[in-house]
């Protein structure tokens, strides 16, 4: 079930304030609370807000961020809100999470109904019995994660994909992947899977969509969902940019469509499409299919010994993380100052135990 949030409306005083005077009163904030406080920044935050981040990085590398900070009280997560709980699941009991706008949600993570996925799971089994084993993208809510700790599975990112699937076929026969279907066609294709193995469980349709051979036949089931950002990118756009700048490479976030991925030079999570953009010769170009803000960065970042331009002109923005902007960063470590913890995300126990386990074998897988 999505993660119902309540955000509360901020001050005026810091709504009004100009630029500078939040970012002055931002680091002002930071210096006070020094390390009682760590600020991670997910690569797609906008440059006033990441520009404040200890830590830069994708979901895995910030997820391990998290577990390597015990020393910090506070954990101010500048990225959605399965990330804010992932944080919380990995860190100390006496580490408090806190996401600086509620609403900062992912609409793939909402894809995933927890109670759809027990129905689906037990609909499957019921045909195949239990040589299956779940694995979730770390974009889902912790209610998932706990479900996929509980039946032996483990979570996945974007960077260890590939690692956490090829542990998951040495346990089981068959793979049942969440709730990105995208990354989960693109990294078993590239592992030699060929897509007639490969079923797309619909959750609003009887028995997903799905025969009961097709089921059996399957090696993979992939949850319909996706990410509503990356979903804009089309071969098209590929041809276009190809057509526009000779030369160019493209590389794409693997949640892109199966049709984009297959018609760029290279895939990767964010912190692998840095590296790769970062490691290529001086003079490359590249084209990227990703987050805007990302893409922009790197752009500027990078422009002395590389030219980086967005996959399309599409303003493919992810408004969720869009929402974390320096007025809530500002509101919400100004009452650390004060003693008090807003937007707390904290995962009750009983989810965060079974949750953790699905954390900690991907972190052993890779
Ligand atoms: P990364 O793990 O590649 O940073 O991806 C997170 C994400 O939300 C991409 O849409
Ligand atoms: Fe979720 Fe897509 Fe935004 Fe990533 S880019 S946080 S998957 S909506």
């Amino acid at each position: 079930m999505a993660v119902t949030m309540l955000q509360l409306p901020l001050p005026e005083a810091i709504t009004r304030a100009p630029a500078d005077e939040l970012a002055e009163r931002i680091t002002d904030a930071k210096r006070t609370l020094g390390t009682r406080l760590v600020i991670l920044g997910h690569h797609y935050q906008r440059d006033e807000v990441i520009r404040h981040a200890d830590f830069r990085g994708d979901s895995f590398k910030l997820a391990q961020a998290a577990a390597s900070r015990p020393e910090s009280e506070f954990i101010v997560f500048c990225g959605v809100h399965f990330m804010a709980e992932s944080a919380d699941i990995l860190s100390a009991p006496h580490q408090k999470v806190v996401l600086p706008d509620m609403n900062a949600g992912c609409t793939m993570a909402d894809m995933a109904d927890i109670t759809q996925v027990e129905d689906g799971w037990d609909a499957i089994t019921r045909v195949i019995g239990d040589d299956l084993l779940p694995v979730t993208y770390m974009n889902s809510t912790a209610s998932l994660k706990a479900f996929v700790g509980e039946r032996g599975g483990a979570v996945c990112t974007s960077s260890n994909c590939r690692a956490v699937l090829e542990w998951a076929w040495k346990a089981k026969r068959r793979v049942m992947f969440f709730p990105d279907q995208h990354l989960g066609r693109n990294t078993a294709y590239r592992m030699g899977v060929p897509l007639d193995q490969m079923q797309v469980w619909d959750p609003y349709e009887d028995n997903g969509g799905l025969s009961d051979d097709a089921i059996r036949g399957s090696r993979l089931l992939l949850w319909k969902g996706h990410c509503s950002v990356h979903n804009r990118f089309t071969p098209e756009m590929v041809d276009q940019r190809r057509a526009q700048i000779p030369g160019v490479k493209v590389i794409v976030h693997p949640e892109c469509r199966f049709e984009v991925a297959q018609k760029a030079d290279a895939i990767g999570s964010t912190e692998g499409i840095l590296k790769i953009i970062q490691d290529s010769p001086a003079g490359t170009k590249w084209a990227v299919g990703t987050e805007l803000n990302m893409v922009l960065r790197m752009a500027r970042e990078l422009a002395a010994t590389h030219q980086v331009v967005a996959l399309d002109d599409c303003f493919c923005v992810c408004g969720t993380m869009f929402r974390i902007d320096p007025p809530h960063l500002l509101w919400a470590l100004e009452a650390l100052v004060e003693g008090r913890i807003v937007n707390r995300v904290s995962v009750p126990d009983r989810i965060a135990g079974p949750a953790r386990i699905a954390l900690d074998r991907m972190l052993s897988i890779t």
